[in-house]
């Protein structure tokens, strides 16, 4: 089955309308490889891989390269591209000043990963320099160099390369292949498996019982829901992809039904840019054929950046554009006295009642080998998680 336009119109056009697709095959990609050993080339690092891989597979459609100025200044400061679509946060791939310098406007680069292999082609169109302060200031809320998607702005290279992107080869993904699907392929499969309504979720935490909740509330009124773990990077205290891809795994055995769930992997670098992000995420879950987006409590967010509620409040102004419907869950607990998982808009208990256990609190926990409460994490979740960090 190949993905048609019927595929597209009856589940939910790609953003944009056109689903992308720049990876280059058969013998156009032998081709190009010849041509990329007379071009200059450039290192990327694996955040940009990664860009490299949502755009050419479609995920970041209707982008098919890293952003040009105009777009880039439209989407830092009006959160749409120049041509008025809906997008919340700039994909763009730098290098320092001296490294552009060497690199010629009309030119084919070679992509290269700091693995030394070859990923892709980039047709540069233009060089454009870029204020990192405002980046930071108006897409992460914050110019603090402790936020980690901060941090990594400030040591981005000065100037952005842009153009349009062939992907030669793609990042390897050996230990998820089972739950590697592109966009155009989550959608045959939405189509085969009869779901007409699916609800996306982004995570980079293990499923943890208030992510059950939602998730499970949202499958009352939708067909199928599709567990979305980004596993690209993360900060370092956050738990490996590896890890956590063994307990979504274990807990989809032991508390999902089989035939209303799917587990596939996403392949993003997280930027931690909460409200923004929120909307990059409900846009890419649009990609892969998502009808409903999850967003819950400081979707995205790190430390006390964003306000609990900051990412719904900014979602809901362009829900109606984006064309995908959010499911948007208040701050969910276990209640002691309700014996039950509840939110405050269902729970009429204090918080003596709640169930409460902070990320640091729940890391420490697992790495000193101790099980967690069982109303915050199923037992089975905690154990492989227990056993995967102590490897570690
Ligand atoms: S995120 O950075 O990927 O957003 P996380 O994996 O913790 O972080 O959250 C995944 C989704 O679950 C997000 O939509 C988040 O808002 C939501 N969420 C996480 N914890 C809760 C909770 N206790 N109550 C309600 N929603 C939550």
């Amino acid at each position: 089955m190949t993905v048609t336009k019927e595929i597209h119109e009856k589940i939910i056009a790609p953003h944009g309308g056109i689903l992308v697709n720049r990876e280059i095959e058969d013998e156009r990609r032998k081709e190009l490889i010849e041509e990329t050993e007379a071009m200059k080339s450039i290192v990327l690092n694996p955040w940009s891989i990664s860009d490299l891989e949502l755009i050419a597979i479609g995920g970041f459609s209707p982008l098919t390269g890293f952003m040009g100025e105009e777009d880039y200044k439209s989407v830092v400061e009006d959160l749409r591209l120049s041509d008025g679509l809906v997008w919340s946060i700039p994909i763009t791939l730098s290098v320092a000043e001296e490294e552009a310098s060497q690199l010629e406007i009309g030119s084919n680069i070679a992509l290269y990963g700091e693995d030394n292999r070859l990923y892709g082609v980039l047709e540069l169109e233009e060089k454009f320099t870029y204020d990192k302060e405002k980046e930071a200031h108006l897409v992460y809320g914050t110019t603090d160099v402790d936020h980690p998607g901060v941090k990594r702005v400030y040591e981005k290279g000065k100037v952005n390369l842009s153009g349009p992107i062939h992907l030669i080869n793609r990042p390897a993904h050996d230990e998820f292949e089972d739950f590697h699907l592109d966009p155009s392929e989550t959608r045959i499969m939405f189509q085969e498996l009869g779901w007409k309504t699916v609800v996306g979720f982004q995570t980079r935490n293990p499923v943890h019982r208030a992510h059950e909740y939602i998730q499970k509330a949202a499958l009352e009124s939708v067909d199928g829901l599709l567990l979305n773990p980004l596993v690209g990077e993360t900060k370092a205290d956050d738990i490996p992809a590896d890890v956590r891809m063994e307990s979504y795994q274990t807990i989809l055995k032991y508390y999902y039904p089989k035939d209303r769930t799917r587990l596939v992997i996403y392949p993003a670098a997280m930027r931690y840019a909460g409200p923004r992000e929120a909307i990059l995420h409900a846009t890419v879950r649009k990609n892969y054929g998502c009808t409903h987006f999850i967003v819950g409590r400081d979707h995205a967010g790190v430390g006390d950046y964003y306000g609990t509620y900051e990412a719904q409040e900014l979602i809901s102004k362009y829900e109606e554009e984006l064309g995908i419907q959010i499911f948007k869950f208040e701050h969910s607990f276990y209640c002691t006295s309700c014996e039950n998982m509840a939110t405050a808009k269902t729970c009429p208990h204090d918080k003596s009642s709640h169930v409460h256990l902070s990320g640091t609190k729940v890391r420490e926990k697992l790495r000193n080998g101790e099980q967690l409460p069982k109303e915050f994490s199923r037992s089975e979740v905690a154990n492989v998680l227990i056993k995967g960090l102590q490897e570690k």
